[in-house]
């Protein structure tokens, strides 16, 4: 048995993985999505991703706020194999191979505590442990279970966070209570410590102050933390995995950026996994919304991507959080409404909300232009987003179920325009018992695009819904032929 660092662990799990979503038929791409379930990414990032921790490096995520990198360092963290061979009563869960293995300790040393405890050095000896006197046998090993705090540590970064706070710290008036420097209760390990093993995940690195970038340093290089006040080093030996704004950039020290393989990630490109991000984050809501206004937030937030320029000020409008939050308001005047669906006009409320709340400004003037230019914006494209998601889901029947049939396209609008009209004609279709054969289909297609499972109130809701944004958007009066083909 050979000892295994913990980003040979990484990569193992990672490949193990992939290999068996691969067997399970996942495409190469499907598979690199799936090791991160949380963090819908496109696919080249992911890939670069995944390749930096099969190399074995440490990751540097870089990108504007709310584009899922601590979401995805979250993820990383899930993927890192749990169980761990540790030496049992060892404070920082050390690997039994730095008590046996010269090799390996020379890089990887044991924790004083191990040393003086079954390295067959007093402390005061404890500069001559060897590991070639050390008995294997007589060193207890047990299997532990790695979690926050003993193996995974994370880290907001910030200006406030000194160097100790990584480092940890012997407590002199414990220790002259005590005695015993390795006790628990003298040494306070800090957060790399308690990554020894694992994972360490740095969010907002940039924003550590030099001092304790440079304790970040030291473990990465040489995989040890001297703690304040101790003459003794102790292990810190794990995948870093950092996160920074692109602002925060060039305050990370240029010998710690080296350490880093570094990945940028944007906003997505890819449409699908937008929308697959609000999916996820409507799971377990308490009301349902239509896939149309999903559909709305998801355009809407695109399209300020596209026309907003970089002003970091308004950095935040255009985020994920803030395209998942449209929705999350979009429902709330809903709940207050009374509505067991969320519609068209709480879309047009939240995304007003969300958006025009995550301006920001250096003063007060700054903060009202900015603000003007987002309502602007909003005034003329969140009507318009609505629209395009309603035309997009005429147009996936279009072409689905019509097979762009223009003819039956003008029947069907003129039966659907009815029924927006009469709740009756709605009612009649749900139940399957409406003598209008195109009403019939359309309703069955709104039953396949939107979630399973809706009680026959919420899909009459759900129907009239989809008709009323249909006549209020004008998408009966838009060109038959559909612009764009829809997507499948
Ligand atoms: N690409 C994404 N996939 C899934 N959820 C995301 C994504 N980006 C952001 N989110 C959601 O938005 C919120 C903020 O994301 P976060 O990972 O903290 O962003 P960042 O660290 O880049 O600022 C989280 O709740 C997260 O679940
Ligand atoms: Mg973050
Ligand atoms: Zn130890």
């Amino acid at each position: 048995m050979a000892p295994r660092l913990p980003a040979d662990r990484l990569r193992d799990a990672l490949l193990e993985r992939l290999r068996a979503l691969e067997a399970q038929g996942a495409s190469r791409r499907e598979a690199i999505q799936d090791l991160f379930p949380n963090t819908q990414l496109d696919d080249e990032v992911l890939e670069s991703v995944t390749a930096a921790l099969l190399s074995g490096t440490n990751l540097l995520l870089i990108g504007p706020p709310g584009s899922g990198k601590t979401s995805l360092a979250k993820d990383i963290w899930n993927l890192y194999p749990k169980d761990a061979l540790v030496v049992e009563d060892c404070p920082v869960q050390d690997d039994p191979f730095s008590l046996i293995s010269t090799e390996f300790a020379a890089r990887h040393p044991a924790c004083p505590a191990c040393r003086t405890r079954h390295g067959a050095v007093s402390y005061k000896e404890i500069g001559d442990f060897d590991a070639a006197r050390v008995d294997a046998k007589k060193v207890p090993v047990k299997v532990a279970r790695l979690r926050e705090g003993y193996g995974f540590a994370r880290l907001q970064g910030s200006p406030e966070v000194f160097p100790d706070y990584l480092t940890g710290a012997i407590n002199l008036v414990k220790l002259e209570e005590i005695g015993d420097p390795e006790s628990p209760l003298v040494l306070e390990p800090g957060k790399v410590m308690q990554a020894n093993r694992g994972v360490f995940l740095v969010d907002e690195v940039g924003k550590l102050p030099r001092g304790t970038q440079n304790v970040l340093l030291q473990a990465l290089q040489e995989n040890i933390v001297t703690p304040s006040k101790s003459r003794e080093t102790f292990p810190a030996s794990f995948v870093a995995v950092a996160t920074s704004n692109l602002a925060d950039l060039e305050a990370i020290e240029e010998p710690l950026l080296g350490r880093f393989t570094s990945v940028y990630v944007p906003f997505n490109a890819d449409h699908a996994k937008n929308r697959l991000i609000v999916d996820l984050a409507l799971r377990g809501a308490r009301l349902t919304t239509p896939t149309l206004v999903r559909e709305a937030a998801v355009l809407l937030i695109e399209r300020w991507r596209k026309v907003s320029g970089e002003s970091p000020e308004l950095g935040e409008v255009g985020s994920n959080r803030t395209m998942i939050d449209v929705l999350r308001r979009a429902e709330a005047h809903a709940l207050l409404r009374g509505a067991a669906l969320v519609a068209g006009e709480d879309f047009l409320r939240g995304a007003q909300e969300a958006m025009v709340g995550r301006v920001r400004g250096r003063s007060g003037e700054g903060y009202l232009e900015n603000r003007e230019a987002v309502e602007a914006f909003l005034a003329k494209q969140s009507p318009k987003a609505l629209a395009d998601a309603a035309t997009d889901y005429w147009c996936g029947f279009f072409v689905e179920v019509l097979k762009e049939d223009r003819s039956e396209g003008d029947r069907t609008a003129r039966e659907l325009k009815d029924a927006a009209a009469q709740p009756k004609l709605v009612a009649e279709a749900l139940a399957g018992t409406s003598g209008l054969a195109k009403l019939r289909r359309f309703a069955e297609y709104v039953d396949a695009r939107e979630a399973a499972g809706a009680s026959p109130e919420v899909k009459r809701d759900r129907f009239s819904m989809v008709l009323k944004t249909f006549e209020a958007t004008g998408t009966f009066d838009a060109p038959k032929t559909p612009a764009a083909p829809a997507k499948k």
